[in-house]
């Protein structure tokens, strides 16, 4: 059984006193939740505040983005080894907002995947179609795409440690989110690819989160869907009530 993932994406919100406020909450709030893997991805320079704070709990940390190098002259880049020292146990890739506005692309994101688990972090890889792509009926294009040129050299058994996030760019922060239908359909499609270029067991532990506008009104119908695995929470999740709030929808989705 798969156990769900919430994810807090922070975006670039929330000082370090901020971070620490909110994660306090979220700790608090979730200390009795069962069943569900809890992760926030605050900002790079509240990464190590909070890693002291979670280590005693069972929210894990998760960061926004890595380089694909270890060291080196690379202004302004982490290297995924930082951030395993740092406490990191996830991070983000290919998050479209990194594809339209820092020129992510399959092939970099896929460096900073196998980067990224190559020192033994947890990546949460995102996929999703724009919506003129889904309008012209290539969100399956886009998505396969996407999976296969990200997935790219990563063997069967680090596939253990990687979480898809399918999240339609044209839901993100638009208040505008997929139907459960929508989601299940393209999870399913997701599975039965990763099925095709690994096998039925690769793909039946793979956990595949929707993320574009989940909040507390739609997330357990979101939730429910049979290939939905969690979710990837933005905006609903700068605030402790609404991110605890889909949390607990999340542990009780009852799959
Ligand atoms: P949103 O963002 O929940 O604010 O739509 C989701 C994301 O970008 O991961």
């Amino acid at each position: 059984m798969r156990v769900p993932i919430i994810a807090g994406n922070w975006k670039m919100n929330k000082s370090v006193d901020e971070s620490i406020e909110l994660a306090n909450a979220i700790i608090r709030g979730a200390y009795d939740v069962k069943n569900v893997d809890i992760v926030l991805c605050p900002p790079f320079t509240s990464l190590s505040d909070l890693s002291e704070m979670l280590a005693d709990s069972d929210v894990s940390l998760g960061a926004q983005n890595c380089f694909w190098l270890n060291e080196g002259a690379y202004t302004g880049e982490i290297a995924p080894g930082m951030l395993k020292k740092a406490g990191c146990e996830y991070v983000i890739l290919g998050h479209s907002e990194r594809r339209a506005y820092f020129g992510e692309t399959n092939e970099t994101v896929n460096k900073r995947l196998i980067a990224a688990l190559g020192e033994g972090l947890k990546p949460i890889v995102c996929v999703g179609e724009k919506l003129d792509e889904r309008e012209a009926n290539k969100t399956f294009d886009v998505v396969r795409d996407h999976v296969e040129n990200g997935l790219k050299g990563v063997t069967k058994n680090d596939m253990e440690n990687v979480t898809i996030a399918y999240e339609p760019v044209w839901a993100i922060g638009t208040g505008k989110n997929a139907t459960p239908a929508q989601a299940q359909e393209v999870h399913a499609f997701i599975r039965e690819l990763v099925g095709k270029i690994y096998d039925k067991a690769i793909a039946d532990q793979l956990r595949i989160q929707y993320g574009g506008s989940v909040n507390p009104g739609n997330a357990e119908s979101i939730l429910k869907e049979k290939d939905v695995d969690g979710g990837l929470i933005g905006g609903a999740s700068l605030k402790a009530d609404s991110f605890l709030d889909i949390i607990k929808k999340a542990a009780s989705a009852g799959k």
